[in-house]
């Protein structure tokens, strides 16, 4: 549950499905944000041995991971969504969930995106498009040759949109509010670039998007 504390921050409950790579990096995140962190993954020793890693609490399945979760992060490989949507059903509702999962090749780029897709699954959940542009090297790192790295956020429910844009400032990332969901297909576009360079170019999966020049409203 949402809570307020002395020095006026707010700090959410964050169910984390997947503990992999990014389930690993966003718990770390979370937690050292404040914030109480519940991981779940297919095998719970997994979970238990990440949640443990990271200072978050083990859930022993799917259905625990989000019970009472403000926020549900989805990290798991998006052939993985449709099986846990359905599987957690109704448990969905109203709930804002994060869809971090990326595409990996240019041809996968038709279509609505990977977001706009886990929204039909969940028409009654409030899908944010998050964290998909940032490597999970970087994601509890926010910071890459000193320069800070943008949290680009896109999604159609404007409460849901500010909740996350505030767990991503928590983590030490500007946020960028990018507009609708249907702006995730640009954000998913981010992501297979920066993969396809670090997959053909050898880089060490360290590289960050940060959008540069003014973004404040020019002054008449
Ligand atoms: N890696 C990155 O730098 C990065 C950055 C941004 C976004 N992303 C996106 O984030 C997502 C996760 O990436 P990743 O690198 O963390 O992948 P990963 O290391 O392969 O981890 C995926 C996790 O999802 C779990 N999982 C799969 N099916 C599940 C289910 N039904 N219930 C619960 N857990 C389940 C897996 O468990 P098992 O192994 O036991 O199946 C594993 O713990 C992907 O969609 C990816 O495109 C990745």
């Amino acid at each position: 549950m949402c809570r307020v504390l002395d020095d006026g921050e707010v700090t959410v409950q964050v169910g984390i499905i997947g503990a992999g790579n990014v389930g690993h990096a966003l718990g770390l995140a979370s937690v050292r944000a404040g914030h109480e962190v519940r991981i779940s993954a297919s095998q719970p020793s997994e979970a238990e041995s990440v949640a443990q890693e990271v200072g978050a609490q083990p859930a022993g399945s799917n259905a625990e991971s989000i019970q009472g979760a403000d926020v549900v992060i989805l990290a798991v490989p998006f052939e993985a969504v449709e099986e846990i949507t359905s599987e957690l059903g109704s448990a969905l509702n109203g709930k804002v969930v994060i869809d971090v999962t990326n595409r990996f090749a240019p041809e996968q780029l038709d279509g609505p995106s990977n977001a706009e897709r886990t929204q039909m699954l969940v028409p009654d959940a409030r899908v944010v498009k998050a964290f998909n542009t940032i490597f999970a090297a970087n994601q509890s790192e926010p910071s890459v040759d000193g320069v800070q790295l943008d949290g680009f956020v896109a999604g159609d429910d404007a409460a849901a949109k500010d909740t996350v844009i505030s767990l991503v400032e928590s983590m030490g990332f500007r946020a960028v509010d990018t507009g609708p969901l249907a702006m995730a297909r640009a954000l998913e576009g981010m992501g297979v670039l920066n993969i396809s360079l670090n997959a053909s170019k050898g880089w060490p999966w360290k590289s960050g998007w940060k959008l540069v020049g003014p973004t404040e409203p020019a002054q008449a």
